[in-house]
């Protein structure tokens, strides 16, 4: 029972493989036995591909590909059956991509695990860029300040049939109060009391995250780069422990 519930809560941290090649991607595997859930972006897809995705599954461990797709509906429902053959358990795309796109996406998604006997993955909607300020929002013709596009957008995405969200921890409670429970919310900018924040400015420890609403954190540098990272691993899941427990 008590192994069940760490693994579940273990689940709830997801590790973002930022590194360029496959020998520092299977190095970070290798430090993180506890791990469950491992994040492969532009960056190492772009350099290494698909291996990736199974070089992560080799370790017996979960695939969140953070691709961000957008395009026209009809690639992003070919790039969404692509990922759905690859077994990965979440994959992004941009909220910005409009209705159909997501509809699509969903549809290709369902239909492709279906026929195919894959797991379904949980499509995350990505909404406004944290690197965007609001000047940069009316830049490039949005006529909202970034909260209420972000509110906009993810409204837009469930009502499109996607059923997760990722925000900065700065949204958390807005969009929590907004979605209600069903929908999943994933955040970045996590960075636990004792980690330095390096280039994250809006940040918050783990157990803030949890008890405002988020269903999975998006972490990287303060475990990979960690001088243990297996013990950073265990502090940040016992943090989320005692979080679950007085939530
Ligand atoms: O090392 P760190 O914990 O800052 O890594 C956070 C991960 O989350 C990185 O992969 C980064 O690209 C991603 N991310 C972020 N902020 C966002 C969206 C994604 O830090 N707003």
């Amino acid at each position: 029972m008590m192994a069940e519930i760490k693994t579940e809560i273990a689940r709830k941290i997801i590790i973002a493989l930022d590194v360029k090649s496959r020998e520092e991607a299977r190095r970070v595997l290798e430090s993180l036995p506890g791990a469950r859930i491992f994040k492969v972006g532009l960056e190492l897809y772009t350099a290494e591909g698909p291996a990736m995705i199974d070089l992560v599954k080799s370790f017996g461990k979960e695939v969140f590909l953070d691709l961000k797709l957008h395009d026209i509906p009809n690639t992003v429902a070919g790039a969404v059956k692509s990922a759905v053959r690859h077994s990965v358990s979440m994959l992004t795309l941009h909220t910005s991509g409009g209705r159909e796109m997501m509809k699509k996406a969903v549809e290709a998604a369902r239909e492709t695990a279906e026929k195919e006997k894959r797991p379904l993955p949980l499509l995350l909607g990505v909404t406004v860029l944290t690197s965007l300020k609001d000047s940069d929002l009316e830049e490039i013709g949005f006529n909202h300040d970034s909260k209420n596009q972000v509110l906009r957008l993810a409204k837009l995405a469930v009502d499109s049939g996607l059923q997760a969200i990722v925000c900065s921890p700065q949204e958390l409670e807005p969009l929590r109060a907004e979605l209600g429970r069903e929908v999943k919310i994933i955040t970045p900018g996590i960075r636990p009391a004792w980690a330095e924040a390096q280039d994250q400015k809006r940040i918050m420890t783990p157990g803030e995250a949890i008890k405002k609403g988020a269903d999975f954190l998006v972490i990287g540098r303060p475990i990979t780069q960690a001088p243990v990272p297996g013990e950073a691993f265990s502090r940040v899941l016992e943090e989320l422990q005692t979080a679950v427990e007085s939530a």
